[in-house]
């Protein structure tokens, strides 16, 4: 055969890509590699071949130590400055689990879906590695780090119950759980500015910023397969809500910020605990 009919070395799949970084356990390789792999597939290097599957469980590095709910003790106030180091250590945790949920939907779930699935949530997982990039750098600054503190095993407890179910997992991830931090959020932005602490806060705000976005992919997914399988939206969250979500949903609401990102208020003020 001429050289030139012979084929390129045949592309890298995407799914093993997502496996890879979520076995990865020491946060900064993930980071680094999440970043990458973004890269990547933008640049076409990838085939989109989801075929590898995903771990049960993602990567976790020897600290921080992990607690069940229950026995984390209670962060002290923002104006503290050990409650502020708490508060950054624990939205740090929150970052790694959510640059994990952001691939563990892609590869788990994402199988029969267009690229721009992919697209858009290996983006999301870019930006949720970001975020704990700077959640990191910033305790470093403030002379800690990520590990020094217990963490909260709770958290993949929504991609577990959500695992089977890609519409209830649009829905319990992004459009509730990331919902509940443009909740939050601006009312620990102002604590952090008000503690003269202008540099946590500063990063706050544009996870602030990039969560509406998170948020709103939730909802063009879940409309997009609400659509090809005709279910009414509005009914189908509610009852994976009620079905799907042990918590319950907390107002005051920041209904602007949720009307941002394309949920609107029917959705779900009457679920309001
Ligand atoms: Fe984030
Ligand atoms: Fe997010």
């Amino acid at each position: 055969m001429p050289v030139s009919a012979a084929p390129g070395p045949p592309a890298a799949a995407l799914g093993a890509r997502v496996r890879a970084v979520l076995e990865t356990a020491e946060p900064r390789a993930k980071v680094m590699r999440a970043r990458a792999l973004r890269r990547d597939w933008r640049a076409g290097r990838l085939a989109h071949d989801l075929s590898v599957g995903v771990p049960d469980r993602p990567g976790r590095p020897a600290r921080p130590e992990l607690l069940p709910p229950s026995a984390m003790s209670k962060r002290g106030k923002l104006g503290s400055a050990r409650g502020r180091v708490a508060m950054l250590h624990a939205l740090a945790h929150i970052e790694l689990n959510a640059l994990d949920l952001a691939l563990d939907i892609v590869g788990r779930l994402g199988a029969g879906l267009p690229p721009a699935f992919a697209d858009d949530w290996l983006s999301v997982a870019a930006d949720e590695a970001l975020h704990f990039a700077l959640l990191d750098r910033r305790l470093r600054a403030l002379s800690t780090f990520y590990g020094a503190l217990p963490a909260h095993d709770g958290l993949w407890e929504a991609a577990a119950s959500t695992a089977d179910n890609l519409l209830a997992r649009l829905v319990i991830v992004p459009t509730v759980l990331e919902a509940r931090g443009l909740d939050v959020t601006p009312a620990t932005v102002r604590a952090f500015a008000a503690a003269g602490d202008p540099r946590s806060a500063a990063i706050l705000q544009r996870i602030y910023l990039d969560e509406i976005r998170h948020v709103g992919f939730g909802m063009k997914w879940f409309g997009t397969l609400c659509a090809a399988r005709g279910l009414a939206p509005a009914d189908t969250w509610r009852e994976l809500v009620r079905s799907r979500f042990r918590g319950s949903l907390k107002p005051p609401f920041n209904d602007s910020a949720r009307r941002q990102a394309g949920l609107p208020r029917d959705y779900y003020a009457a679920l309001a605990s």
